[in-house]
């Protein structure tokens, strides 16, 4: 399987590019900043390609070229979180934040499905969209962080639109909640392991048959309500 994951430098990103190489899979990882991590990963497998990419820009051409004939998953998962502490309450959030985060959360998962989409498999292609419980309004019932969790919201709503618009070409997508994940994202406080929450959003990929496209799924495999 050729899968392509945005945000591949490290946490989650890399954490997916290690696993799906470990189960044999070809991966284009795509990253913003490469720490070195991704390099190391070059030495141990032949079937790491490594692209540059700032999904908030257009792919280059050099990158275009470097694509294989086909992709058979596709992992957004390149994201921001936006200010932190109270930084994105009601009274603080400004609208420079709300774009920001907007513009990588929402709109660069939108660009990158819109410039690959035609190297998608047909049938049997899946585009993963990774979200966050945040963006789930069903669940929300602490209020506050407004730029992350109307970012994460938009991006459901444009994952339900994939979901319809690709279902006649035999393309599924999933919308996923890593879990409180232990990155950068979260100051490493979180709750789950990345190897924990990839082994079970990848289980959920394996298996997306067993679900409706554009649901919304937690690492754990519970629902998550829009
Ligand atoms: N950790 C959690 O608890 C949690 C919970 C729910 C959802 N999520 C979601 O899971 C995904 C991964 O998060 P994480 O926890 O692994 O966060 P992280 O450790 O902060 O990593 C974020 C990744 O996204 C990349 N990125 C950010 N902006 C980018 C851009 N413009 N172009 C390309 N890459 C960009 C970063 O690259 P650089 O190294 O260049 O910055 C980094 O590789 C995100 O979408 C996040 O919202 C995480």
């Amino acid at each position: 399987m050729n899968v392509l994951i945005t945000g591949a430098g490290r946490g989650i990103g890399l954490g997916f590019t290690e696993y799906y190489l470990k189960h044999g899979h070809t991966v284009y990882a795509c990253y913003r900043t490469e720490s070195g991590k991704l390099t190391t990963l070059c030495d141990q497998y032949n079937d790491l390609n490594l692209l540059q990419w700032d999904v908030t820009r257009p792919a280059s051409d050099s990158l275009l070229q470097s694509l294989p004939g086909h992709i058979d998953l596709i992992i957004n998962n390149a994201g921001i979180y936006g200010p932190k502490k109270d930084g994105q309450s009601l009274q603080k959030v400004t609208p420079e934040a709300m774009h920001e985060v907007y513009e990588v959360d929402c709109i660069a998962p939108l660009r990158v499905v819109q410039t690959l989409q035609e190297k998608l498999s047909r049938p049997g292609g899946v585009i993963a969209n990774i979200s966050s419980k945040m963006g789930s309004s069903g669940d929300n019932t602490s209020g506050g962080t407004y730029a992350y969790r109307a970012a994460k919201a938009a991006l459901v709503i444009i994952s339900k639109s994939m979901a319809v618009d690709l279902q006649p070409e035999g393309i599924s997508v999933i919308i996923l909640h890593p879990g409180w994940v232990r990155t950068d994202m979260v100051g490493l406080t979180g709750l789950v392991d990345v190897s924990e929450s990839v082994a079970g959003m990848s289980g959920i990929i394996e298996n997306i048959e067993n679900y409706e496209s554009g649901a919304f799924v937690a690492f754990d495999g519970q629902i998550v309500p829009y």
